[in-house]
């Protein structure tokens, strides 16, 4: 399956005006067939006449050859070098709801560096009683905690503005990665060094060039923040912060400050050393919003999508997705087939969890028929995942940010998808 855009700078993908009709769900099709002659069940296989590889063959398993697609990838015109730019997570080819750290997306302002546990140092100084230096095994020695939490960069889906643009889910909505934290809280920390009482905020930053210096109020350091050292039970990877980085549950992917080395309590936000009038949201009136840290209710149908057609042709078909809110739990998915006419509520993989993807599916009956296939998250405050449409009413077409809207698949009768919008 390959991936087309419109040459270097895509233009606006179809757009389709009003939804199709629905295809009438049939019973009664079978997803095994009926046994018979299969050379691949009757005769002796290759793999079966001789001996496979031994134990020691791969001290560190990678994935089979046979799965060399599901990578990575990065969209060329986005960026002018690879080193201040970011690649997105393959969505449309995994399940469950961790990301493997080996394809989850990574984002770099001034590349990723290698930094040695041994130099690794953490100081907490500003406005407390005590300013602290922490080495990574002094890190080890306080009461650990395990989270699981997405983290999705506030520019995730941030091309789709202005139009229905990039063909896939992996770079529509590949910037964001769920993976299980294990480390220790940054109140923790924090109390340790003891915040005086004109502490209001953190300025948190980095051991790269670019240092991505960024200010958290006090409050929610106190909260749910965690200073991680490992991610999905190993080490974090270099390209995540190895040995350390931050972990700010539910806000934006930019304050998750990796290869973390210094966090300052200031009585304000640092506005001359950080990038807050970078990360604002431009209004339909040409007036911007800042402070917009939270990511708001979102999902995506991850299959069938366009990098994830139906191949197996009529019948019983999983539609499947991630939802994710920064406010809380998800608390139900409904998913629509026909663009919005009729929606069904889709039954959640497990029960979700605080400001962490859920995975969804809905167990459909396919005939052929065309489908214009939507996802709709909700969350825990009741907070519903807009249209696309209900947002451009508030934030126009020419924000980058943000953009958490209802994302639309066309699902062919030959079973490609492409991405397009409906009004
Ligand atoms: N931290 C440092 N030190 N340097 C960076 O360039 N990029 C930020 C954040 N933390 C960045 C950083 C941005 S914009 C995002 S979206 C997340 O890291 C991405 O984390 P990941 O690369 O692990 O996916
Ligand atoms: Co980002």
């Amino acid at each position: 399956m390959t991936v087309s855009f419109n040459g270097k700078k895509p233009s606006r993908r179809a757009v389709l005006k009003g939804a199709l009709a629905a295809g009438g769900a049939v019973a009664g099709a079978t997803m095994a067939r009926a046994a018979g002659p299969d050379l691949l069940i009757t005769q002796t296989q290759p793999w079966a006449q001789g001996l496979g590889e031994g134990v020691d063959a791969t001290p560190y398993g990678l994935p089979i050859r046979f799965e060399s697609d599901v990578v990575r990838r990065n969209v060329e015109w986005l960026t002018a070098d690879t080193i201040s730019s970011i690649n997105f997570t393959p969505i449309h080819a995994l399940d469950g709801t961790i990301t493997p750290q080996g394809c989850a997306f990574e984002r770099h302002h001034s590349g990723a560096i290698e930094l040695r546990k041994e130099d690794y140092r953490l100081m907490i100084n500003g406005l407390v009683d005590t300013p602290l230096v922490f080495t990574y095994e002094d890190l080890e020695r306080f009461p650990r905690v395990n989270r699981v939490h997405f983290c999705e960069c506030a520019a995730n889906t941030g091309m789709e503005w202005a139009g229905a643009q990039l063909n896939g889910a992996q770079f529509t909505h590949g910037m964001i990665h769920n993976m299980e934290y294990s480390g220790v809280p940054l109140g923790t920390l924090l109390k340790e060094a003891g915040v005086q009482t004109e502490g209001k905020w953190v300025y948190v930053e980095g051991a790269d060039a670019s240092s991505n210096g960024r200010s958290i109020p006090l409050e929610k350091a106190m909260e749910d923040v965690l200073v991680a050292f490992k991610a999905n039970g190993e080490a974090l990877r270099k390209e995540h912060g190895y040995p350390v980085r931050l972990v700010v549950p539910g806000w934006e992917g930019n304050m998750w400050v990796k290869w973390l080395r210094r966090v300052e309590v200031t009585d304000g936000p640092v506005e001359s050393r950080e990038e807050t009038s970078k990360y604002t949201d431009t209004l339909a009136d040409g007036t911007s919003r800042k402070w917009t840290w939270v990511m708001d209710a979102k999902s995506v149908v991850t299959s069938p999508s366009p990098q994830s057609p139906i191949t197996h042709g009529h019948g019983p078909l999983v539609i499947t997705g991630l939802a994710w809110s920064g406010h809380g739990k998800i608390t139900r998915v409904d998913v629509t087939v026909d663009g919005g006419k009729t929606w069904q509520q889709a039954r959640l993989a497990a029960d979700p969890q605080d400001k962490a993807v859920t995975r969804f599916y809905l167990d459909h009956v396919w005939q052929g028929e065309e489908m214009l296939l939507q996802s709709r998250a909700m969350d825990e405050t009741g907070y519903v995942q807009p249209t696309k449409d209900a947002l451009r009413d508030v934030r126009g077409e020419n924000s980058i940010y943000h953009n958490n809207c209802i994302q639309t698949w066309w699902v062919k009768s030959d079973g490609e998808a492409e991405n397009v919008e409906i009004s």
